[in-house]
């Protein structure tokens, strides 16, 4: 991430008295009929960043299946940064010695029933100082095309450079533009091909991350694997949800479950969030030396449902009381799934209040983490959870 602070304070600013000019993007929703649901996967930056290669993504691959990753809806097989070669003389660009042949490796990776994803930057250079896509486009799109790539992410890097000498209303035309050019390059593979922008939330990309043609923009900078960052980023997705839906997803970046640096009630917390904010589910730990409970908690079949929900909806914070918090999210089937989250360290009472949550008469609640029927709740329920815990409630009006 190279933008700086300046220049986004700088760029808010003026931004807000020339709102009333905006609209140079062409207004086209992401319409790929990809990612009708959040896209589920893996992705190889949070475990091994630049340690990369064919091999491992092979056994990250072989991984996903006999898991049963796979089969629980994990398809994408995602490398980030670190792949790229050289361009030759014809500004074909090549992947490098760690990927000797990256169509056998789609191959590989399509015939285990998976698909395959690449990353790329509309600067000239990647985050990790790696080639970019800058003025070659096209050429880019159709490489990934003939490969058989399922899966950009699209990630700003150095043309945040660029932008931080611009004016505002310049830096924004450029970012976006970027954005559409690389769009447009896509359709015209007419290969199916999710789009995932990742440039850090900047400019609000929510408001228009789908008319660039995203099926799914980051909100925030970088996930790290601990609790303090996960939860910033995690609760503060709220008040997006509607920005989310089929096919344009807003996207907190990667899960961290199972990497080592949350207790499980916390990476808990993390996967039942990212699955009421419906966020892309992209496994970042190395699927070949996963513990029994973190297969588990990746393959829950429950929370997978909560994520994947027909209906796309996006959860909301209902409640905020100093460090618990209650978010809702409406399902395709009627029920509501009511997430208690308690981010003191320590235990809380949490109380809900049904009648505040829309509720008028009491109803019957499923406890998801415990699989266990509650039956019928007062209205005003008390529960005990754990520092750092939450408690999902799958409940029918
Ligand atoms: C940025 C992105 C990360 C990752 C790295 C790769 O920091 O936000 O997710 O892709 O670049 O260099």
């Amino acid at each position: 991430m190279t933008i700086s602070n300046k220049f986004i304070c700088g760029a808010r600013l003026a931004l807000a008295s020339f709102a009333i000019f905006l609209g140079a993007v062409p207004a086209q929703a992401a319409s790929n009929s990809v990612a009708l649901t959040p896209p589920m996967g893996w992705n190889s930056w949070n475990h091994f960043a630049e340690k990369i290669d064919d091999a491992t993504v092979r056994a990250q691959a072989d991984a996903m299946v006999s898991s049963g990753m796979r089969d629980a809806g994990y398809i994408y097989v995602n490398i980030d940064d670190t792949w790229e070669g050289e361009r030759d003389a014809q500004g074909v660009i090549h992947s490098n010695a760690k990927f000797p042949d990256m169509k056998a490796l789609a191959d590989y990776v399509h015939s285990k029933g998976l698909k395959l994803g690449i990353y790329s930057s509309p600067g000239d250079k990647t985050c990790a100082g790696f080639a970019g896509s800058l003025d070659h486009e096209e050429q880019d799109a159709k490489t990934y095309a003939a490969w058989g790539i399922d899966y950009l992410k699209y990630d700003l890097c150095s043309l945040g450079e660029k932008m931080e000498h611009a004016e505002p209303m310049v830096a924004r035309k450029i970012m976006r533009d970027a954005y559409v050019k690389m769009r447009d390059a896509i359709a015209k593979t007419g290969r199916p091909i999710v789009y995932s922008l990742c440039q850090y939330g900047y400019d609000s990309v929510w408001h228009w991350g789908a008319e660039v043609g995203g099926n799914a923009w980051r909100t925030t900078g970088d996930i790290t694997d601990n609790y303090s960052r996960m939860a910033e980023i995690g609760f503060g997705q709220a008040g997006l949800s509607k920005f989310a839906g089929p096919g344009h997803w807003n996207d907190p970046d990667m899960l961290e479950v199972g990497n080592g640096g949350m207790k499980p009630e916390e990476y808990r917390t993390h996967i039942s969030l990212w699955a009421m904010l419906a966020a892309p589910l992209l496994a970042g730990n190395d699927l070949t030396a996963m513990s029994k409970e973190t297969i588990a908690m990746l393959t829950n079949k429950d929370i997978i449902a909560i994520d994947q929900d027909k209906a796309g909806k996006q959860a909301d914070r209902v409640v905020a009381e100093g460090e618990l918090e209650i978010w809702s999210k409406p399902m395709a089937d009627g029920s509501t799934i009511i997430g208690l989250f308690n981010r003191h360290d320590v235990y809380n009472e949490i109380v809900v209040d049904f009648h505040k949550l829309g509720f008028k008469k009491p109803v019957r609640a499923h406890d998801v983490w415990a699989n266990q029927d509650l039956g019928k709740l007062p209205m005003d329920a008390h529960f005990l959870i754990g520092g750092h815990d939450v408690i999902l409630l799958k409940v029918m009006r």
